[in-house]
Protein backbone atom coordinates (compact mmCIF):
# COMPACT_ATOMS: atom_id res chain seq x y z
CA UNK A 1 0.00 0.00 0.00
CA UNK A 2 2.54 2.20 -0.60
CA UNK A 3 0.75 4.42 -2.54
CA UNK A 4 -1.53 5.20 -0.10
CA UNK A 5 -2.48 8.69 1.12
CA UNK A 6 -3.66 8.06 4.58
CA UNK A 7 -1.66 9.82 7.13
CA UNK A 8 -2.43 10.35 10.67
CA UNK A 9 -2.04 13.29 12.48
CA UNK A 10 -1.31 14.09 16.73
CA UNK A 11 -1.46 16.92 18.50
CA UNK A 12 -1.24 17.59 21.92
CA UNK A 13 -1.43 21.45 22.90
CA UNK A 14 -0.54 23.92 25.32
CA UNK A 15 -3.97 22.96 27.13
CA UNK A 16 -2.39 19.82 28.23
CA UNK A 17 -6.34 18.21 28.07
CA UNK A 18 -5.25 15.02 25.96
CA UNK A 19 -4.34 13.45 22.57
CA UNK A 20 -5.84 14.87 19.41
CA UNK A 21 -5.42 12.05 16.94
CA UNK A 22 -7.03 12.24 12.74
CA UNK A 23 -6.82 10.16 9.95
CA UNK A 24 -6.63 11.79 6.88
CA UNK A 25 -7.31 11.02 3.12
CA UNK A 26 -4.97 13.33 0.89
CA UNK A 27 -5.68 11.09 -2.49
CA UNK A 28 -6.22 13.40 -5.59
CA UNK A 29 -5.11 16.49 -3.39
CA UNK A 30 -8.10 16.72 -1.43
CA UNK A 31 -7.98 17.07 2.40
CA UNK A 32 -10.73 14.52 3.99
CA UNK A 33 -11.03 13.37 7.34
CA UNK A 34 -12.05 9.69 7.90
CA UNK A 35 -11.59 9.44 11.44
CA UNK A 36 -11.33 11.13 14.58
CA UNK A 37 -10.36 10.46 17.95
CA UNK A 38 -9.88 12.11 21.88
CA UNK A 39 -8.01 10.78 24.44
CA UNK A 40 -7.78 12.55 27.11
CA UNK A 41 -4.98 12.24 29.62
CA UNK A 42 -5.68 11.32 33.09
CA UNK A 43 -4.79 13.76 36.37
CA UNK A 44 -1.57 11.65 36.72
CA UNK A 45 -0.11 12.34 33.81
CA UNK A 46 -1.40 16.14 33.16
CA UNK A 47 -0.16 16.55 36.42
CA UNK A 48 3.44 15.39 35.45
CA UNK A 49 3.41 17.02 32.96
CA UNK A 50 2.58 20.71 34.17
CA UNK A 51 5.37 19.67 36.73
CA UNK A 52 7.67 20.19 34.16
CA UNK A 53 6.08 22.66 31.99
CA UNK A 54 6.94 26.22 33.79
CA UNK A 55 9.16 28.92 33.62
CA UNK A 56 10.45 27.58 37.24
CA UNK A 57 10.50 24.11 36.74
CA UNK A 58 13.75 22.00 38.01
CA UNK A 59 13.48 18.88 36.81
CA UNK A 60 15.64 15.78 36.96
CA UNK A 61 16.77 14.33 33.66
CA UNK A 62 15.32 10.55 35.06
CA UNK A 63 12.17 12.02 35.33
CA UNK A 64 12.31 14.08 31.67
CA UNK A 65 13.55 10.75 29.90
CA UNK A 66 10.62 8.85 31.53
CA UNK A 67 7.94 11.51 30.83
CA UNK A 68 8.82 11.41 27.10
CA UNK A 69 9.23 7.73 26.80
CA UNK A 70 5.74 7.74 28.77
CA UNK A 71 3.95 9.90 26.14
CA UNK A 72 5.80 8.18 23.45
CA UNK A 73 3.56 5.05 24.75
CA UNK A 74 0.38 6.81 24.93
CA UNK A 75 0.97 8.82 21.35
CA UNK A 76 1.39 5.14 20.46
CA UNK A 77 -1.71 4.09 21.97
CA UNK A 78 -3.85 6.99 20.44
CA UNK A 79 -2.67 5.44 16.97
CA UNK A 80 -3.94 2.19 18.11
CA UNK A 81 -7.37 3.55 19.08
CA UNK A 82 -7.66 5.69 15.60
CA UNK A 83 -6.94 2.45 13.56
CA UNK A 84 -8.97 0.13 15.52
CA UNK A 85 -11.68 2.94 15.30
CA UNK A 86 -11.26 3.32 11.50
CA UNK A 87 -11.06 -0.64 10.98
CA UNK A 88 -7.76 -0.39 9.07
CA UNK A 89 -4.45 -2.18 9.29
CA UNK A 90 -0.97 0.03 10.23
CA UNK A 91 0.15 -1.04 6.66
CA UNK A 92 -2.92 1.51 4.94
CA UNK A 93 -1.31 4.50 6.90
CA UNK A 94 1.77 6.32 5.00
CA UNK A 95 3.13 8.01 8.08
CA UNK A 96 2.48 9.66 11.43
CA UNK A 97 2.79 13.60 12.15
CA UNK A 98 3.29 13.26 15.73
CA UNK A 99 3.53 17.14 17.15
CA UNK A 100 4.76 16.17 21.00
CA UNK A 101 3.99 18.07 23.87
CA UNK A 102 5.70 21.08 24.03
CA UNK A 103 7.19 21.62 27.49
CA UNK A 104 9.07 24.70 26.74
CA UNK A 105 9.13 27.15 23.97
CA UNK A 106 12.17 29.56 24.33
CA UNK A 107 12.42 31.28 20.95
CA UNK A 108 14.01 34.48 21.64
CA UNK A 109 16.78 33.16 24.12
CA UNK A 110 19.63 33.86 23.19
CA UNK A 111 20.06 29.84 22.46
CA UNK A 112 16.42 29.45 20.90
CA UNK A 113 15.04 26.16 21.20
CA UNK A 114 11.20 24.81 21.08
CA UNK A 115 10.95 21.64 23.15
CA UNK A 116 8.11 18.97 22.15
CA UNK A 117 8.04 15.52 24.12
CA UNK A 118 7.01 11.94 23.10
CA UNK A 119 9.39 9.87 21.96
CA UNK A 120 8.71 9.66 17.65
CA UNK A 121 11.32 6.35 18.37
CA UNK A 122 8.77 4.95 20.33
CA UNK A 123 5.91 5.53 17.86
CA UNK A 124 7.19 4.71 14.79
CA UNK A 125 8.52 1.22 16.86
CA UNK A 126 5.22 0.46 18.16
CA UNK A 127 3.30 0.95 15.48
CA UNK A 128 5.27 0.49 12.79
CA UNK A 129 4.43 3.89 10.98
CA UNK A 130 6.32 5.97 9.68
CA UNK A 131 6.68 8.79 12.04
CA UNK A 132 7.17 12.80 11.39
CA UNK A 133 8.38 14.53 14.20
CA UNK A 134 9.89 17.47 15.82
CA UNK A 135 8.59 20.04 13.63
CA UNK A 136 9.58 23.10 15.43
CA UNK A 137 13.31 23.21 15.63
CA UNK A 138 14.23 23.14 11.77
CA UNK A 139 12.03 26.63 11.66
CA UNK A 140 13.99 27.42 14.62
CA UNK A 141 17.32 26.89 13.32
CA UNK A 142 16.51 28.58 9.98
CA UNK A 143 15.98 31.82 12.57
CA UNK A 144 12.21 31.70 12.60
CA UNK A 145 9.91 31.69 16.28
CA UNK A 146 9.28 27.75 15.53
CA UNK A 147 5.49 28.58 15.69
CA UNK A 148 2.96 29.04 14.38
CA UNK A 149 3.11 26.11 12.10
CA UNK A 150 -0.66 26.22 10.92
CA UNK A 151 -0.50 29.17 8.55
CA UNK A 152 0.23 27.00 5.63
CA UNK A 153 -2.54 24.07 6.57
CA UNK A 154 -5.01 26.66 6.82
CA UNK A 155 -3.99 28.51 3.36
CA UNK A 156 -4.33 25.19 2.15
CA UNK A 157 -7.55 24.73 3.01
CA UNK A 158 -9.46 28.13 4.25
CA UNK A 159 -7.95 30.62 1.93
CA UNK A 160 -10.55 32.16 -0.86
CA UNK A 161 -9.48 34.25 -3.24
CA UNK A 162 -13.01 36.30 -3.27
CA UNK A 163 -12.37 37.51 0.45
CA UNK A 164 -10.06 38.55 2.78
CA UNK A 165 -10.33 35.68 5.72
CA UNK A 166 -8.37 35.21 9.06
CA UNK A 167 -8.25 32.17 10.94
CA UNK A 168 -8.05 32.27 14.76
CA UNK A 169 -6.91 28.94 17.10
CA UNK A 170 -7.79 29.24 20.05
CA UNK A 171 -5.99 26.59 22.00
CA UNK A 172 -3.82 27.19 25.57
CA UNK A 173 -2.10 29.84 23.04
CA UNK A 174 -4.56 31.84 20.64
CA UNK A 175 -2.76 32.57 17.28
CA UNK A 176 -4.05 33.97 13.92
CA UNK A 177 -3.36 33.13 10.31
CA UNK A 178 -4.03 36.30 7.56
CA UNK A 179 -6.01 34.87 4.31
CA UNK A 180 -5.16 37.26 1.87
CA UNK A 181 -7.96 36.82 -1.17
CA UNK A 182 -4.87 38.51 -4.04
CA UNK A 183 -2.91 35.13 -4.39
CA UNK A 184 0.41 36.91 -4.50
CA UNK A 185 -0.07 39.16 -1.46
CA UNK A 186 2.03 36.79 1.80
CA UNK A 187 0.13 35.07 3.80
CA UNK A 188 1.17 35.85 7.62
CA UNK A 189 0.38 35.02 11.20
CA UNK A 190 1.39 34.96 14.59
CA UNK A 191 0.85 33.91 18.36
CA UNK A 192 -1.93 36.85 19.51
CA UNK A 193 -0.94 35.35 22.86
CA UNK A 194 -3.42 33.91 25.93
CA UNK A 195 -6.07 31.66 24.57
CA UNK A 196 -7.74 29.75 27.06
CA UNK A 197 -4.46 29.26 29.51
CA UNK A 198 -4.89 32.22 32.00
CA UNK A 199 -8.75 31.21 32.10
CA UNK A 200 -7.64 27.61 32.72
CA UNK A 201 -5.30 28.44 35.31
CA UNK A 202 -7.84 31.28 37.42
CA UNK A 203 -10.68 28.36 37.27
CA UNK A 204 -8.37 25.58 38.07
CA UNK A 205 -6.91 27.52 41.59
CA UNK A 206 -10.44 28.11 42.56
CA UNK A 207 -12.35 25.21 41.33
CA UNK A 208 -9.91 22.54 40.90
CA UNK A 209 -12.24 22.04 37.25
CA UNK A 210 -9.25 22.23 33.70
CA UNK A 211 -11.06 24.91 32.25
CA UNK A 212 -14.26 27.31 32.46
CA UNK A 213 -17.30 25.41 30.86
CA UNK A 214 -18.79 27.74 28.73
CA UNK A 215 -17.55 30.55 30.25
CA UNK A 216 -19.69 30.75 32.53
CA UNK A 217 -18.16 31.69 35.79
CA UNK A 218 -16.45 34.46 33.66
CA UNK A 219 -20.19 35.12 32.89
CA UNK A 220 -21.10 35.18 36.42
CA UNK A 221 -17.85 38.08 37.39
CA UNK A 222 -17.14 41.76 36.37
CA UNK A 223 -15.07 42.99 33.90
CA UNK A 224 -12.52 45.50 35.75
CA UNK A 225 -11.36 47.72 32.85
CA UNK A 226 -9.02 48.85 34.56
CA UNK A 227 -7.31 45.74 35.13
CA UNK A 228 -7.53 44.59 31.43
CA UNK A 229 -5.62 47.87 30.76
CA UNK A 230 -3.06 47.53 33.00
CA UNK A 231 -2.23 43.13 31.54
CA UNK A 232 -2.96 44.59 28.19
CA UNK A 233 0.42 46.67 28.72
CA UNK A 234 2.45 43.75 28.37
CA UNK A 235 4.93 44.48 25.77
CA UNK A 236 4.34 41.14 24.40
CA UNK A 237 0.70 42.64 22.73
CA UNK A 238 2.59 45.58 21.21
CA UNK A 239 5.57 43.57 19.74
CA UNK A 240 5.19 43.57 15.75
CA UNK A 241 5.41 39.91 14.27
CA UNK A 242 6.76 38.04 14.01
CA UNK A 243 6.55 36.66 17.43
CA UNK A 244 5.08 33.55 19.43
CA UNK A 245 5.13 32.61 23.11
CA UNK A 246 4.05 29.78 25.78
CA UNK A 247 2.78 29.26 28.67
CA UNK A 248 5.97 29.31 30.47
CA UNK A 249 5.42 33.41 29.56
CA UNK A 250 1.40 33.96 30.15
CA UNK A 251 1.58 32.21 33.63
CA UNK A 252 -0.16 32.61 36.80
CA UNK A 253 3.26 34.27 37.86
CA UNK A 254 2.70 36.38 34.99
CA UNK A 255 -0.62 37.63 36.35
CA UNK A 256 0.62 38.26 39.89
CA UNK A 257 3.72 40.04 38.96
CA UNK A 258 0.84 42.32 37.39
CA UNK A 259 -1.56 42.35 39.59
CA UNK A 260 -2.54 42.05 43.35
CA UNK A 261 -4.97 39.69 42.47
CA UNK A 262 -6.36 39.64 46.36
CA UNK A 263 -7.95 43.19 45.38
CA UNK A 264 -10.53 41.46 43.19
CA UNK A 265 -13.51 38.78 42.83
CA UNK A 266 -11.75 35.81 41.56
CA UNK A 267 -14.90 35.60 39.13
CA UNK A 268 -14.05 39.49 38.40
CA UNK A 269 -10.08 38.23 37.55
CA UNK A 270 -11.73 35.33 35.43
CA UNK A 271 -14.27 37.59 33.22
CA UNK A 272 -11.15 40.73 32.88
CA UNK A 273 -9.24 37.48 31.81
CA UNK A 274 -11.59 36.52 29.32
CA UNK A 275 -11.68 40.22 28.00
CA UNK A 276 -8.13 40.49 28.00
CA UNK A 277 -7.87 36.96 25.72
CA UNK A 278 -11.22 37.77 23.20
CA UNK A 279 -9.57 41.83 23.13
CA UNK A 280 -5.61 41.05 22.29
CA UNK A 281 -7.20 38.68 19.72
CA UNK A 282 -9.43 40.68 17.99
CA UNK A 283 -6.91 43.91 18.29
CA UNK A 284 -4.26 41.64 16.34
CA UNK A 285 -7.12 40.98 13.60
CA UNK A 286 -7.76 44.79 13.24
CA UNK A 287 -4.27 46.32 13.39
CA UNK A 288 -2.27 43.56 11.04
CA UNK A 289 -5.42 42.58 8.70
CA UNK A 290 -7.76 45.52 8.60
CA UNK A 291 -9.26 44.24 5.29
CA UNK A 292 -10.84 41.35 7.14
CA UNK A 293 -13.87 40.21 5.83
CA UNK A 294 -14.76 37.32 7.90
CA UNK A 295 -13.12 35.29 10.93
CA UNK A 296 -12.89 31.33 11.14
CA UNK A 297 -12.15 30.01 14.90
CA UNK A 298 -10.96 26.80 15.65
CA UNK A 299 -9.64 25.26 18.55
CA UNK A 300 -11.45 24.61 21.95
CA UNK A 301 -11.58 28.30 23.02
CA UNK A 302 -14.90 28.36 20.60
CA UNK A 303 -16.65 26.54 22.90
CA UNK A 304 -16.22 28.80 25.41
CA UNK A 305 -19.43 30.93 24.42
CA UNK A 306 -18.77 33.89 26.57
CA UNK A 307 -15.32 34.56 24.33
CA UNK A 308 -16.58 33.92 21.41
CA UNK A 309 -19.31 36.93 22.41
CA UNK A 310 -16.40 39.32 23.29
CA UNK A 311 -14.53 38.60 20.16
CA UNK A 312 -17.80 38.96 18.17
CA UNK A 313 -18.89 42.03 19.68
CA UNK A 314 -15.16 43.44 19.07
CA UNK A 315 -15.44 42.56 15.05
CA UNK A 316 -17.46 44.09 12.30
CA UNK A 317 -17.17 41.24 9.98
CA UNK A 318 -18.58 38.23 10.55
CA UNK A 319 -17.02 35.81 13.31
CA UNK A 320 -17.82 31.82 12.53
CA UNK A 321 -16.81 28.22 13.01
CA UNK A 322 -13.99 26.24 10.58
CA UNK A 323 -17.36 23.81 10.74
CA UNK A 324 -19.04 25.86 8.20
CA UNK A 325 -15.99 26.00 6.02
CA UNK A 326 -15.18 21.79 6.00
CA UNK A 327 -13.18 21.15 9.34
CA UNK A 328 -14.75 21.06 12.88
CA UNK A 329 -12.82 23.74 15.31
CA UNK A 330 -11.67 20.73 17.40
CA UNK A 331 -10.21 18.56 14.44
CA UNK A 332 -7.84 21.43 12.56
CA UNK A 333 -5.05 20.78 14.49
CA UNK A 334 -4.49 17.32 14.88
CA UNK A 335 -5.38 17.23 10.84
CA UNK A 336 -2.61 20.29 10.00
CA UNK A 337 -0.36 17.80 11.57
CA UNK A 338 -0.80 15.01 9.10
CA UNK A 339 -0.55 17.70 6.26
CA UNK A 340 2.66 18.96 7.78
CA UNK A 341 3.94 15.21 7.60
CA UNK A 342 2.36 14.84 3.78
CA UNK A 343 4.65 18.08 3.25
CA UNK A 344 7.74 16.43 4.66
CA UNK A 345 7.57 13.27 3.00
CA UNK A 346 7.26 14.54 -0.42
CA UNK A 347 10.19 17.27 0.15
CA UNK A 348 8.09 20.56 0.31
CA UNK A 349 8.49 23.03 3.08
CA UNK A 350 5.75 23.24 6.12
CA UNK A 351 6.80 26.95 7.78
CA UNK A 352 5.78 30.06 6.39
CA UNK A 353 8.93 32.62 6.48
CA UNK A 354 6.69 35.15 6.46
CA UNK A 355 5.23 34.07 9.19
CA UNK A 356 7.86 32.49 11.73
CA UNK A 357 10.34 34.80 10.37
CA UNK A 358 12.99 32.37 9.15
CA UNK A 359 15.22 32.82 6.59
CA UNK A 360 14.58 30.00 4.30
CA UNK A 361 11.36 27.93 3.63
CA UNK A 362 12.25 24.60 5.01
CA UNK A 363 11.48 20.95 5.18
CA UNK A 364 10.41 20.46 8.52
CA UNK A 365 10.80 17.94 11.17
CA UNK A 366 12.81 14.23 11.53
CA UNK A 367 11.77 11.10 9.77
CA UNK A 368 11.40 8.10 11.91
CA UNK A 369 11.05 4.86 9.27
CA UNK A 370 7.96 2.57 10.43
CA UNK A 371 8.40 -1.35 9.29
CA UNK A 372 5.74 -2.52 7.59
CA UNK A 373 6.36 -6.18 8.07
CA UNK A 374 5.13 -5.64 11.68
CA UNK A 375 2.14 -5.97 13.07
CA UNK A 376 0.70 -3.66 16.19
CA UNK A 377 1.67 -5.40 19.19
N1 LIG B 1 -17.12 23.80 26.74
C1 LIG B 1 -16.02 24.54 26.90
N2 LIG B 1 -16.09 25.73 27.53
C2 LIG B 1 -15.00 26.50 27.71
N3 LIG B 1 -13.78 26.17 27.29
C3 LIG B 1 -13.63 25.00 26.65
C4 LIG B 1 -14.73 24.12 26.42
N4 LIG B 1 -14.29 23.03 25.74
C5 LIG B 1 -12.93 23.23 25.58
N5 LIG B 1 -12.54 24.40 26.13
C6 LIG B 1 -11.20 24.97 26.19
O1 LIG B 1 -10.41 24.42 25.17
C7 LIG B 1 -9.18 23.93 25.70
C8 LIG B 1 -8.67 22.80 24.83
O2 LIG B 1 -8.49 23.36 23.57
P1 LIG B 1 -7.47 22.78 22.54
O3 LIG B 1 -7.80 23.36 21.21
O4 LIG B 1 -7.41 21.29 22.68
O5 LIG B 1 -6.13 23.43 23.06
P2 LIG B 1 -4.64 22.91 22.89
O6 LIG B 1 -4.36 22.90 21.43
O7 LIG B 1 -3.83 23.92 23.65
O8 LIG B 1 -4.62 21.53 23.51
C9 LIG B 1 -9.53 23.53 27.12
O9 LIG B 1 -8.39 23.58 27.96
C10 LIG B 1 -10.53 24.62 27.49
O10 LIG B 1 -9.87 25.75 27.96
MG1 LIG C 1 -5.88 19.98 23.15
Amino acid sequence: MSDSELFIGLMSGTSVDGIDAALVDFSGNAIKLIVFDYQSFDSHIRDKIQAISHADAVVSLNDYGSLDAQLGHLFSQAVDALISKAKLPASAIKAIGSHGLTVYHSPDGHWPFSLQIGDPNIIAEHTGITTVADFRRRDIAAKGQGAPLVPAFHQAVFSDTNENRCIVNIGGIANITVLPKHENAPVTGFDTGPGNTLMDLWINKFHGSSYDKNGAWAQSGSVNHELVGQLKQDPYFSALPPKSTGKEYFSLSWLYQLVDVSQFKPEDIQASLCLLTATTIADAIKQHSPATERVLICGGGIHNAYLFELIHQQLECPVESTADYGIHPDHVEAVAFAWLARQTLNHLPGNLKEVTGAKNSVILGGIYPGNTNRAID
